[in-house]
């Protein structure tokens, strides 16, 4: 019979690979909670429309990577390319903008983008995501990038980049896309791919985000937009950076950043490592002022960032895996079921214990306790079984004692002992 597989893309994840996905999420829990973020959790799958009108129809993601199908009644779904757009329609929905002044929320999850699998990158991947509704102060955009910060410091990433632009806002961008339009214009059409061709007319600022190697070259010297902003923005930038100096951040202004998705405004930053190939952002966000209006929401302002937990995976320090405390070896049938209890009573207490499911000789017991790598060896035979005692062996020194579970009071000795 064929096997069947897994879709090209797509992975599963066993230990060690499995735990240290819980500890990254644990970590961001514990850093997230500290700046008041609580946990949200939505839908993988959502109405297609929600990510064309947040993420916008020409960008990559939307035109060419989407997971998009008919349900049975012929509506179009997509699996969530990314969190936010989801975040801010649960954000709407739940009408969260009346009951509290400002919201900050976290989610963690599987997205799906149908893109060319390498290292570092999936077609279902996993993403940190944070979000913070409500506020517009530069300070609250620093604060932002300081909690991813701190995040990847928790964990010990180590040679991080931050790199931070502003993309203007509503009332300075149409000027820019203009000067941008006349640029993009004076260079040969020839030039361009054939995406580039069709964004310079559709939307230009999709053009500085083309991976093609040529679009890239010719887009070296278009005007950079923290040139063109308007007074309110390059002040609102000024004091994010003045945040971040303040807080000892190192960053990078790169005028060309402009990120791949259509709702962002004024601060957008992105993290990237030297060390993992061609994929080297681990982190990427920004403002999102005028996203939860469009999408017929309250006029609240956004910002908030994603890590993507496949590349953060790919940058942790190796941690050694846990060791149990403790394999109970039964050396006869008759000990089974007393073997059974003493090993209830030592989880209970605290212990990470493993019983043989069946009686074997010493020697296998010993072999299967080193193979998983426990710290002390219980073995109970027929003599151990008359005495009431167990034989503890440290499988590290070699030292053997005998220890008496006949009591509450010597099961928790002996607990004690193992720990
Ligand atoms: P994004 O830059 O599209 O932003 O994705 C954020 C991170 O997800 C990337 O930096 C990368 O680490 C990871 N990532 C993206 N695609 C893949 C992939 N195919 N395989 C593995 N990892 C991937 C967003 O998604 C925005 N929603 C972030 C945001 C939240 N902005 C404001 N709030």
């Amino acid at each position: 019979m064929s096997k069947i597989t897994r879709i090209k893309g797509f992975a599963d994840y066993f230990p060690p690979e499995s735990e240290a996905f819980t500890f990254m999420e644990n970590a961001a829990r514990d850093v997230f909670s500290r700046y008041g973020y609580r946990e949200l959790r939505t839908p993988v799958l959502e109405k297609t429309e929600l990510f064309a009108r947040s993420i916008g129809e020409e960008t990559d993601v939307v035109k060419k990577e989407m997971y998009t199908f008919p349900d049975r009644k012929d509506r179009s779904l997509t699996l969530r390319p990314e969190a936010t757009a989801g975040v801010m329609r649960s954000y709407i929905e739940s009408g969260l903008a009346t009951r509290e002044p400002y919201s900050k929320l976290f989610t963690f999850g599987p997205m799906f983008r149908y893109e060319r699998p390498q290292k570092g990158r999936m077609r279902q991947f996993h993403q940190i995501n944070a979000e913070c509704l409500g506020l517009t102060e530069p300070s609250v955009d620093a604060e932002v990038v300081a909690m991813l910060w701190q995040f990847l410091s928790s964990i010990r990433i180590p040679n991080l980049s931050l790199e931070i632009n502003t993309l203007g806002c509503r009332e300075c961008r149409p000027a820019y896309n203009e000067a941008l339009k006349a640029y993009l214009d004076s260079v040969p059409e020839d030039g361009w791919c054939e995406d580039c061709l069709r964004r310079k007319s559709t939307n230009p600022l999709r053009v500085l985000d083309c991976k093609v190697p040529g679009c890239k070259a010719l887009v070296d010297n278009a005007p950079a937009l923290v040139d063109s902003v308007c007074e309110e923005c390059s002040d609102h930038f000024g004091q994010v950076l003045a945040h971040l100096d303040d807080i000892e951040i190192p960053y990078t202004v790169n005028k060309r950043l402009v990120r791949g998705l259509d709702y962002y405004n004024r601060t957008t930053f992105e993290v990237t490592s030297g060390e993992i190939g061609s994929q080297s952002a681990v982190a990427g966000g920004g403002r999102y002022d005028g996203l939860i209006r469009d999408l017929g929401g309250p006029d609240q302002p956004g910002i908030g960032f994603a890590c993507g937990m496949e590349r953060l995976l790919l940058l942790l320090p190796e941690e050694e895996a846990p060791r149990p405390d403790v394999y109970l070896a039964i050396l006869d049938e008759a000990g089974m079921a007393r073997g059974f209890l003493i090993l209830q009573a030592m989880r209970a207490r605290g212990i990470i214990a493993e019983m043989s499911p069946a009686p074997k000789s010493v020697k296998a017991m010993m072999r299967q306790a080193n193979r998983l790598r426990s710290r002390f060896c219980l073995l109970m035979g027929p003599d151990e079984i008359a005495r009431d005692v167990v034989q503890v062996k440290n499988l590290d020194s070699g030292d053997q004692n005998d220890f008496s579970v006949t009591s509450e009071s010597d099961l928790d000795a002996l607990a004690d002992f193992l720990r």
